[in-house]
């Protein structure tokens, strides 16, 4: 495979950040991207094949833990270890930070992302039962629970 660069990402990277959000439904929009793109106490990482971004992950710094707000894959490059490589690359950066955990919410369908967050150190919480509302909008589908999951950096 072509050299992977994990790499922090700036605000210079905006457009492409939001070409690879809206590969999925419900992406974050530009507004959310580029805040957190701006934030001086988060970090946005992204995945970076022959100059193309194909994967980021967001993380927020709170005063004692960290919180993984978002992962993503593009599709045609998923089961390569991108995400785990993402991970990794997320968990170094609690670690300068001094953050005690990372902390993240899933919904309960989601189970690859279950399988990997479990893959990599990551234990299960708790649960908040019909945090999401249904992933399409129809009016009889439930709502999904949130899994709390985190580990120690
Ligand atoms: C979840 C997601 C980020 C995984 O990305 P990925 O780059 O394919 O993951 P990796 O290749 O690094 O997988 C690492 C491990 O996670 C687990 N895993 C990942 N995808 C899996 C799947 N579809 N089924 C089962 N296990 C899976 C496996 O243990 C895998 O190791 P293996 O391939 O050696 O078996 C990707 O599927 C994605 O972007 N999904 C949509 C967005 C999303 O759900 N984000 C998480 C929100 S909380």
């Amino acid at each position: 495979m072509t050299e992977l660069a994990i790499r922090r990402l700036t605000i210079v990277d905006l457009e492409r950040l939001v070409a690879l959000e809206n590969c999925q439904p419900r992406p974050w929009s530009r507004r959310q991207l580029e805040a957190a793109l701006n934030d001086a106490d988060g970090c946005v990482l992204g995945a970076v094949l022959a100059d193309r971004l194909v994967g980021h992950a967001v993380v927020a710094r709170l005063p004692f833990e960290a919180e993984l707000q978002a992962m993503l894959v593009e599709p045609a490059m998923r089961r390569r270890g991108l995400a785990a490589a993402l991970l990794e690359a997320t968990i170094e950066q609690c670690r300068r930070w001094g953050s005690e955990r990372l902390l993240l919410e899933v919904r309960a369908g989601n189970a690859p992302a279950i399988a990997l967050y479990r893959r990599a150190g990551f234990s299960e919480d708790g649960r908040r039962r019909g945090y999401y509302p249904p992933l399409e909008d129809m009016a009889d589908a439930n709502r999904e629970d949130a899994v709390l999951m985190s580990r120690r950096p």
